[in-house]
């Protein structure tokens, strides 16, 4: 499927400056997506928990553009400070949407987004800012030419965008949970845009904690889109895509169920499993560091001493991901307190949980809570 259309063209003239400025958070991946083929097309399908407090807030100010010229005319400042390289990306971006939103070339667009996170957490932004600017390009479409049909059709073409931006922000649009890729029980799923899963999740999935523990905020030494691009030789590649499709399909029951114990093996088992395919790459590399490591087995102590079902996830890096339900965040809290902060840099985490999805604000609105 496409969105492609040359018709969507405007009379400069007619354009009356404006601006447009959604917030959309950050998502968790449960099932991994890792591996990628074509346009931005998963390897697998993934599921994943929207975010609630890590989030980017993205304005998009836009004015008809003066003279003419073959790229997309935009500027990007990040935290009120112009930022050359993201610009540079965000231009070649909005360069490819040009077959679906050809109107871009004749606009001027300055883009003003920030995160809620610190710029130096260790925490990846390209999900929740690649969706809060698709979530912004579409509101636009809406506000030069017609609204689409209905919120539904709108967020499923902010996921398409979102999703040539980086892979994961497809996820990012939907509050709750989504899934990503093709499952035969969802007659909707794509691997052109995700779909949402929010209305299945059991009561103690939907108010689930994610407290992220920055073990490490440096740099990643490979980039997600050369991680991906090294999966194309991995052996272990075509095995680790069936089970994300069986493992994701299993997912989607386990959610419905609220089994939080099998949800959690599942969760950790798809952690390491990202990790170990990053290690069997060639070249080889490895994102985890020892404290990724100690924080791990205190958590799995906790829990066998407690019974407790906190279990822990990893993205791309050396961060871990812990995720628990509502009737034990008292003592896991403590725990996390006492006990991990010391692996923490700065001894930092970030309190998070599901979310409720992106948001849209006013131009002039201060951030809220
Ligand atoms: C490990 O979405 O960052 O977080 O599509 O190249 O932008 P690109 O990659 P990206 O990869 C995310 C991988 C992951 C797992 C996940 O979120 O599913």
């Amino acid at each position: 499927m496409t969105y492609d259309n040359p018709a969507l063209t405007v009379v400069t003239d007619e354009v009356h400056p404006g601006a447009l400025r959604w917030r959309s958070p950050s998502n968790i991946a449960l099932v991994k997506y890792w591996g990628k083929y074509g346009d931005q097309l998963p390897r697998n399908v993934s599921v994943s928990f929207t975010l609630q407090n890590a989030a980017t807030d993205t304005t998009l100010h836009y004015a008809p553009r003066r003279g003419s010229g073959a790229g997309v005319d935009v500027q990007l400042q990040l935290a009120g400070i112009p930022e050359p390289k993201f610009t540079a990306r965000t231009q070649t971006y909005l360069e490819r949407l040009l077959p679906v939103y050809p109107f871009l070339r004749q606009l001027e667009l300055r883009i003003e987004t920030q995160n809620s996170f610190p710029h130096s957490a260790g925490i990846a932004s390209s999900a929740s800012g690649m969706s809060a600017l698709a979530l912004c390009l579409v509101s636009l479409e809406e506000q030069l030419f017609e609204p689409l049909p209905d919120r539904a059709a709108f967020l499923r073409k902010a996921s398409y965008l979102a999703r040539l931006g980086s892979g994961s922000a497809c996820r990012s649009v939907y509050g709750g949970a989504a899934v990503w890729g093709r499952v035969p029980d969802l007659s909707d799923s794509s691997e052109a845009y995700a779909v949402s899963i929010a209305e299945q999740l059991h009561p103690t999935f939907r108010s689930y904690h994610d407290d992220i523990l920055l073990v490490s905020r440096s740099e990643k030494v490979v980039s997600s889109r050369a991680g991906h691009g090294l999966m194309e030789q991995n052996p272990y590649a075509p095995p680790r895509y069936a089970q994300a499709n069986a493992r994701s399909q299993e997912m989607l029951g386990l959610l419905q169920r609220g089994d939080t114990e099998r949800f959690g093996q599942l969760l950790e088992s798809e952690a390491l499993t990202l990790h170990a395919l990053m290690m069997s790459s060639q070249p080889a590399y490895t994102l985890i560091e020892p404290n990724t490591l100690h924080v791990t087995n205190l958590l799995r102590q906790f829990r066998s001493e407690t019974g407790y079902p906190v279990y822990f996830t990893l993205d791309a890096g050396p961060n871990v991901h812990l995720l628990y339900p509502e009737a034990v965040a008292g003592p896991t809290k403590r725990f996390i307190r006492e006990h991990l902060l010391p692996y923490c840099e700065d001894r930092m985490y970030l309190a998070d949980r599901v979310g409720t999805g992106p948001e849209q604000l006013e131009v002039n609105q201060t951030t809220p809570a």
